[in-house]
């Protein structure tokens, strides 16, 4: 176990003794409960809500569905709420308000739907002729060709080629999505666990038709999000709005978790075709990786899960494809490492089929492959410390001393071993931050990000302190607030790298007033000295030529008794020059139960080179949750749709596996130094990145105890047996 001496978390004492608000808890006087109708069948039509029987109902105070919702303006991704067609099994049909959660739910229940039933698509292989290539975010293109794959491959001294299949997984965080909303005169406030408040602000304000200065979103902490407190569940957020306004109360909407299994996102499924090309030295001399996924009828959305395949490793000739199928089944969104965990899943198990059939180290192999540049985007690596978390994690490991394939055991446990790279790219997006200091130099920091459980509060309390050289506990940070200034979405490991360059610049700003004060003030021991000289630390301004020096507390309680101001921004740039990602190299040693057909990890040794670290703890921490639920996608996580329904079989924690603490092995972490002159802030993210890569990891290491290639994720018992 590593213990990190970087602080502890700002908000730590406040979550630990409930004193921490979370949005679901916001008190409301005359708050309504509301509870959501939802179809039983997968595809059709609502033809109405026969409203009569439920109005005399105890506490009964408003329906809204999609004839109410005719009221709000269109927008994209809220289409479901303006639409009487039905697309999936457990779509909301109405949402109903009442005086307590029990009487809404028992409205709900009792409303008699009227609906006409069609022959619903409920799963992929029923509708490949509907197949498309998706939009990959605007983010990439759905298909790419460096080189001629096909040649090359009929030429290549050894081919590995094989499908691979991964199963719809749930993000499941701890909180449910909520909300709690109310009305002031033509002005909303929205209390909501959501990754993104600024755009949750656009879409509310664009929906009411009003001003964005009209809608205020609040969401100061997050039990977690992992990809589904973005906009998809706007649409039932919207109607909670209009029961509101149409009622004149406040609203509280909370989500139950068999609902977390349908209206909030999944990773889609995927189908992957891959063949890697080898020349007889273990040289990459062909990649084509194509991907099939599920979306639903209602909305597009992929993964870029073949992405990776494009430039991770050095190979003049690859071919890349994304396809995509329309299910009656929920739409799929961001989770974990989206696109990049699959996508290793398959890239990475092939990479150790062909070490086997060339005879090479499965690192070896990896290292004869690193690529020197990122040929895809024919650009420069800011920085690429791959190399180093292969020898550094082999090392920790004890790569080179393991036991011979098939060769190790404990009691019944038949043992093996694996690795895989991880990757995930950098990305950024604007932010602004605000920061003021008090005549008792103490710093109040604020930015209108939001933090869903990963420490922002402290990565940003820690920059903005040291900024000005003073102590943590002198600094107070305000987030997830569209009052502040705008700041990124919380997600794809962008917020400390969108955030800390507006930090540093708000800090300089900060620095740079305070310095002009100082100079100029007779008082001062600093007077007349050159202001760019000044130097912040130890709670001191001192002269960084002299011997001058008087502290901060006296210089702002002199010079700006009303306390004093800055603001700091960050843009990224159009066109970088160069490729950013993180890097890592993920080593397991799993047990096998040859009888029971049981794997469980026993052990996992990491690298990971993301650039500079601001919180060691804060990052082994999250490290340590990328993993686990890396773990989940390979042993555990599965949602299942029942074919002949359209419904989600086990739609409960209970039937849904994740790793709990009996799951988890010794993790042993390493976070290289990196030291990245040409990334803002020398930040690259980290989030994702421990949530890639393991999941091959652990294949090959079954592989390994016991001879079975699995090629399908999660791992079953069936699948080692
Ligand atoms: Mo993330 S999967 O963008 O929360």
């Amino acid at each position: 176990m590593t213990v990190h001496q970087s602080p502890v978390r700002l908000e730590a004492a406040l979550k630990v003794t409930g004193r921490a608000v979370y949005e679901a808890e916001t008190p409301m006087a005359g708050m309504l409960h509301a509870a959501l109708i939802q179809s039983p069948i997968a595809k059709g039509r609502l033809l109405g809500l026969d409203m009569e029987p439920v109005r005399g109902m105890p506490g009964f105070a408003d329906v809204v569905s999609h004839a109410e919702a005719q009221a709000l303006a269109p927008s994209p991704p809220l289409a479901l709420v303006r639409e009487s067609a039905i697309h999936f099994a457990g779509q909301p049909l109405g949402l109903v308000v009442a005086e307590t959660l029990q009487e809404a739910e028992a409205c709900a229940r009792a409303v008699p739907l009227e609906l006409s039933s069609e022959p619903a698509v409920t799963a992929m292989s029923q509708a490949l002729d509907t197949a498309f290539a998706p939009d990959l975010a605007g983010r990439y293109p759905p298909s790419s060709q460096r080189g001629d794959a096909a040649a090359a491959l009929a030429a290549a001294h050894l081919v590995v080629r094989n499908r691979y299949d991964t199963a719809v997984n749930n993000h499941h965080p701890m909180e449910p999505h909520s909300v709690v909303c109310a009305w002031e005169g033509d002005r909303v406030v929205v209390h909501t666990g959501t990754q993104a408040i600024f755009l949750t602000r656009r879409i509310v304000a664009h929906s009411f038709q009003i001003p964005m200065e009209q809608v205020r979103v609040v969401s100061r902490f997050m039990g977690g999000g992992f990809g589904c407190k973005g906009p998809l569940w706007l649409p039932w957020l919207m109607w909670a709005i209009l029961a509101s306004q149409r009622t004149g109360r406040p609203v509280r909407l909370e989500l139950t978790r068999a609902q977390l299994f349908n209206l909030v996102g999944r990773r889609q499924e995927t189908v992957q075709d891959l063949a890697l090309g080898f020349d007889a030295d273990g040289r990459l001399t062909a990649i084509d990786h194509q991907v099939l996924a599920q979306t639903a009828t209602h909305g597009d959305y992929s993964d870029a899960t073949a992405t990776t395949a494009r430039s991770l490793y050095g190979c003049a000739n690859v071919t890349t494809g994304h396809l995509v199928v329309r299910t009656n089944e929920p739409l799929p969104a961001p989770m974990r490492a989206p696109g990049v965990a699959p996508g290793t899943f398959a890239l990475e198990s092939a990479m150790d089929e062909a070490a086997e059939a060339l005879s090479i180290d499965p690192v070896e192999l990896r290292v004869r492959n690193y690529a020197d540049r990122d040929l895809d985007a024919d650009k420069p690596w800011s920085s690429n410390g791959l190399l180093a978390c292969y020898a550094t994690a082999a090392e920790q490991f004890g790569w080179a001393g393991r036991p011979a394939p098939g060769k190790a055991s404990d009691g019944r446990w038949r043992v093996g071993v694996g690795m895989a790279s991880s990757v995930y790219p950098v990305h950024r997006q604007p932010c602004r931050v605000k920061v003021l200091i008090d005549a008792d130099a103490r710093l109040l920091v604020q930015c209108g990000t939001q933090d869903f459980g990963q420490g922002l509060y402290t990565a940003m309390g820690q920059l903005a302190a040291d900024g000005l050289g003073i102590d943590m506990d002198q600094v107070r940070v305000e987030l997830g607030d569209t009052d502040l200034p705008e700041g990124p979405f919380t997600g794809g490991s962008m917020v400390t790298a969108s955030f800390a360059p507006a930090v540093e610049d708000a800090m300089a700003d900060l620095r740079a007033r305070l310095a002009e004060l100082a100079v100029a003030d007779e008082a001062s021991p600093l007077a007349g000295a050159d202001a760019s000289d000044l130097i912040f630390a130890g709670g001191l301004v001192r002269s960084g030529s002299g011997n001058a020096a008087e502290s901060l507390a006296d210089l702002v309680a002199r010079c700006a008794p009303e306390g004093l101001e800055a603001e700091g921004a960050a843009t990224p740039p159009e066109a970088q020059p160069s490729s950013a990602n993180g890097y890592g190299a993920v080593f397991v040693e799993v047990g096998v139960d040859p009888d029971l057909g049981e794997v469980r990890v026993r052990r996992c040794v990491a690298a990971f080179a993301a650039g500079r670290i601001l919180n060691a703890r804060m990052a082994h921490s999250q490290y340590v949750g990328g993993l686990t639920g890396g773990i989940g996608m390979a042993l555990h996580e599965h949602v299942d749709t029942d074919k002949a329904t359209g419904r989600i079989v086990g739609d409960n924690l209970a039937d849904y596996l994740i790793p709990t603490h009996a799951d988890m092995p010794e993790f042993d972490i390493t976070m290289l130094d990196e030291d990245d002159p040409l990334l803002p802030s020398g930040i690259k993210g980290i989030g994702m990145l421990g949530s890639a890569g393991i999941q091959a990891a652990i294949a090959n290491a079954v592989h390994d105890a016991v001879g079975r290639r699995v090629r399908r994720l999660p791992i079953r018992i069936e699948d080692v047996l």
